[in-house]
């Protein structure tokens, strides 16, 4: 298979590209990221000698690259996007536009290639919004709250309409808090690890109760590598381990592993509209595709915590760029 990985020098989309290289000896990658202050080509070193595997720089939104690529692929996993809630709420034009806009660019650029190539669009549960009790199920109503949920819901939408009007085969995946390697320090678990590894206190929103859910890395590789080759065109899967934690466990937790005590946390403003509790029914998956998760969150966080000792330099030199304006306005403090 010749795949199109959207955002692959990020998070997910590294650790995916890492996975399928090294599960599928025959597969090919093009790589097409734009590089915002997310994208960290450190993330693919060990890739980029690959004859498997090639990198370009551009935008999902732009008509010109995305066409030119599209048609290369049998399938594009759409990993691109801004994807941070507190940016979000600083600056919600470039979510709007890569999200939303980004998601139309290759949904049209396969369109015009007959539908013949297949999109999985890798989306999240915030685009339901907050969820008291129960669960959410794949047809459950978007409620967004942020600008960041309501852009994704955007590209989730059209990918929706894409599907109804043009039959163009995308499957749509809603998944919980990935955690992992490579994970940017400006999200909550990687931001309390690096923290608490620089003897630095730990900021939580509000009263830190709020509910999530978090699947490690190669857990969430699994499950989109079973949605390409088995899921069904038109479908909506949501992604997640069933195990909720409040965010203030999750951060015990850490703290339990690096051996260190609660006077690291610091409570602080709570972000706006922030929702309280998600939670997916993942039945479909598990049931229809015969998808699990198999690590654990504590040996998750352990595996997560050695990884982040391990890559000090990497994590170091970021915290030490762009990161350090951002953080002073988010927190309204030097990091
Ligand atoms: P990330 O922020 O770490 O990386 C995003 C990548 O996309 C970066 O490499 C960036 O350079 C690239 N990018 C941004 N705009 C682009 C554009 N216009 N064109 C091309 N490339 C662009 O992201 P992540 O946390 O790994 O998330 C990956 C995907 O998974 C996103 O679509 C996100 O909405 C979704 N998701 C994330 C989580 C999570 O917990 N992080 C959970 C559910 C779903
Ligand atoms: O649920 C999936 C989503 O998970 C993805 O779609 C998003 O891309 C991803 O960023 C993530 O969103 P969250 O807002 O849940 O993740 P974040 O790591 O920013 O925050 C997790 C929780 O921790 C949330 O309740 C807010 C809280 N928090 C976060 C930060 C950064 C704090 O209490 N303090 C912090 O400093």
């Amino acid at each position: 298979m010749k795949l199109l990985v959207t955002g692959g020098a990020g998070f997910m989309g590294s650790n995916f590209i890492h996975y399928i290289l090294k599960k599928y000896p025959d597969y090919e990658i093009i790589n097409l990221d734009k590089l915002t202050y997310a994208g960290n080509l450190k993330n693919l070193t060990d890739v980029e000698n690959n004859p498997r595997y090639k990198f370009i720089k551009g935008d999902i939104a732009d008509p010109n690259i995305v066409n030119e690529l599209v048609p290369k692929a049998d399938a594009v996993i759409n990993y691109a996007a801004e994807t941070h809630v507190d940016r979000s709420i600083f600056d919600p034009r470039e979510f709007a536009q890569t999200d939303v806009i980004g998601t139309l660019t290759i949904l049209n650029a396969i369109r015009e290639n007959d539908n013949n190539i297949k999109l999985i669009q890798i989306s999240t549960d915030e685009v339901f919004g907050s969820i008291d009790s129960g669960k959410f199920t794949e047809s459950s109503p978007f409620e967004p709250n942020s600008p960041y949920a309501a852009s994704k819901a955007g590209g989730d939408l059209m990918c929706r309409a894409f599907w109804a009007t043009y039959k163009t085969p995308v499957i749509v995946t809603h998944s919980c808090n990935f955690y992992g390697p490579n994970h940017y320090p400006e999200k909550l678990i990687p931001l309390v690890i690096t923290n608490l590894l620089e003897g630095k206190k730990v900021p939580v929103y509000g009263d830190g109760r709020q509910v999530r859910e978090w699947i490690y890395t190669e857990d969430h590789c699994s499950a989109v590598d079973v949605i390409l080759h088995k899921g069904k065109e038109g479908e909506i899967y949501n992604i997640g381990t069933e195990r909720e934690l409040e965010n203030l466990d999750t951060i015990k937790t850490i703290l339990n592993v690096l051996g260190m005590d609660d006077n690291y946390i610091e409570f602080v403003k709570d972000r706006p509209a922030h929702d309280r509790r998600y939670s997916l029914d993942t039945s479909k998956l598990r049931n229809e595709l015969g998808w699990s998760p198999q690590v654990e969150f504590e040996d998750g966080i352990k595996r997560t915590v050695d990884w982040f000792k391990n890559n000090e330099s990497w994590w170091k030199e970021i915290k030490s760029g762009e990161y350090q304006k951002y953080y002073e306005k988010q927190y309204g403090a030097k990091d």
